[in-house]
């Protein structure tokens, strides 16, 4: 099931529904008191966004609009940021993200076997979030475990190296 990266954009009711989980106004003074610890209020950016999007899910459109605001930058520098760094999230994704390496070390080592696996395991193709929302799978760049390619990365969980397809879909099914 080997497809390319697709980004689909969230639905308005998936925006909608993070949204209303915090309002801006709710999150302003835990904002306030990053904002206090850097000359300029630009400098906040990295963790404004990661506080919203903790308490949101996913940096929304009106998430973007409403820092840029917060900020006085402009938004197309809030949305710059949002896609350059894998650590922020545009979109819905599952309770667990499963990151394959597609860096160099992972890549002549296996990697696409891997991702294959897991797309086929369960029947979604790359950045995308099976129906239960339990798994999200995205590429990611280097883990840092080169000397283990190929590597995987499962969010707010572990790193496991020296993969093959069928330990990399047995390691998942053992955290299931
Ligand atoms: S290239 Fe994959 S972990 Fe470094």
């Amino acid at each position: 099931m080997s497809a390319p990266a697709t980004r689909t954009a969230p639905s308005a009711e998936a925006c909608a529904a993070a949204d209303a989980r915090a309002s801006f106004d709710a999150l302003r003074p835990r904002l306030d008191a990053l904002v206090a610890r850097y000359p300029a209020r630009g400098a906040a950016l990295l963790p404004v966004l990661w506080e919203v999007q903790t308490a949101r899910g996913f940096v929304t459109p009106q998430s973007v609009r409403e820092i840029a605001a917060y900020l006085e930058i402009p938004a197309a520098q809030v949305e710059g940021v949002v896609t350059f760094y894998t650590m922020f999230r545009d979109r819905p994704v599952g309770r667990e993200v499963v990151m394959v390496c597609k860096t160099l070390s992972c890549r002549l080592r296996g990697a696409q076997d891997v991702l294959d696996a897991l797309e086929r395991k369960f029947g979604i193709h790359l950045g995308e979030t099976t129906k239960d929302g339990r798994y999200t799978i995205e590429a990611a760049e280097c883990l840092g475990l080169c000397d283990m390619a190929p590597c995987m990365l499962v969010v707010d969980g572990e790193r496991f190296g020296d993969l093959d397809p069928e330990k990399a879909v047995r390691i998942l099914e053992e955290r299931a």
